[in-house]
């Protein structure tokens, strides 16, 4: 039989959408996905019921899917449709994003235009931390900050472009465009790891045909009903028997 995992009171963390809870094995966290969706640093909040499920389901299958491509990450299974069972980590406050075409802050920060292509794909990556809203991060600073060493941040960086090339083309068989994500690193045991989440909330993810956003965009920018638009991408990572 297998080990169970039971939840143990309170959270240990309680963050804008997610929640971890400990449980009664050491070194394992159960972290369930609320439905609370934030965007602009928390300045505008709602609560879509069924989307913490759908944002969990999706991670589930994206972190299994980067098991089967042997990168490291925290998952360990879905417990129900909202909870994931991982490895405890001790997280590297850094955002990593890869960014394979210009769209958001890219394009808002930079003269670049929206939809530019972005070959070889650009890694940004920021502070983590809400109160000097996640600053952009250099290599020296990173090293400076004791945040990482050189060698743990090339890893990093090698890790996250191998993900994305897993995603992109899981998504492109998919019919959706990854065009950019967010990854979260710890540690584990002195080993790097992918935690966190991969889900709608921190990827951005087009029609690879319309280019309409299928991603927190259409929260963010009422471009239309954010629940439909993420039960879609859900039913299509879900759907067995595609390429790859
Ligand atoms: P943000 O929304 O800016 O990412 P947050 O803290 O509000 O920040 P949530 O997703 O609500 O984000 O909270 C989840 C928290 O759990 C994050 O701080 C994340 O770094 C942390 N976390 C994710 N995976 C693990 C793990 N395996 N072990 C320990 N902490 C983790
Ligand atoms: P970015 O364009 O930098 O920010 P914004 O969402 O403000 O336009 O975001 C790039 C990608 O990374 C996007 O898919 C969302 C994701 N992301 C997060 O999930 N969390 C974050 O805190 C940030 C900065 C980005």
């Amino acid at each position: 039989m297998r080990a169970c995992s039971v939840k143990q009171g309170i959270p240990v963390y309680s963050g804008k959408a997610k929640s971890l809870y400990r449980t009664d094995k050491d070194g394992e966290l159960l972290v369930v996905f609320r439905d609370d969706i934030t965007a602009f640093d928390g300045g505008k909040k709602d609560v879509l019921s069924e989307k913490g499920s759908l944002n969990a389901q999706v991670s589930a299958r994206l972190f299994s899917l980067l098991g089967e491509h042997r990168i490291p990450t925290h998952f360990i299974r879905l417990i129900d449709n909202a909870t994931m069972l991982v490895r405890e980590l001790e997280m590297i406050p850094l955002e990593v994003i890869v960014r394979n075409i210009a769209a958001g802050s890219m394009v808002r920060n930079y003269p670049v235009r929206e939809g530019t292509p972005l070959d070889p794909p650009v890694i940004v990556i920021d502070y983590k931390d809400d109160s000097r809203h996640d600053p952009m991060l250099n290599d020296d600073l990173i090293i400076a900050m004791k945040l990482l060493s050189r060698e743990e941040l090339a890893r990093v960086k090698d890790l996250a472009l191998k993900v994305n090339i897993i995603l992109s083309r899981f998504f492109e068989a998919r019919g959706m465009t990854l065009v950019d994500f967010k990854l979260e690193f710890g540690k584990y045991r002195g080993e790097i790891l992918v935690g966190d989440e991969i889900s709608m909330d921190s990827m951005r993810l087009w029609d690879a045909k319309t280019k309409g956003s299928l991603d927190k965009d259409v929260y963010r920018f009422e471009k239309g009903d954010v629940l439909a638009v993420y039960r879609q991408v859900t039913e299509k990572v879900l759907k067995r028997g595609e390429n790859p």
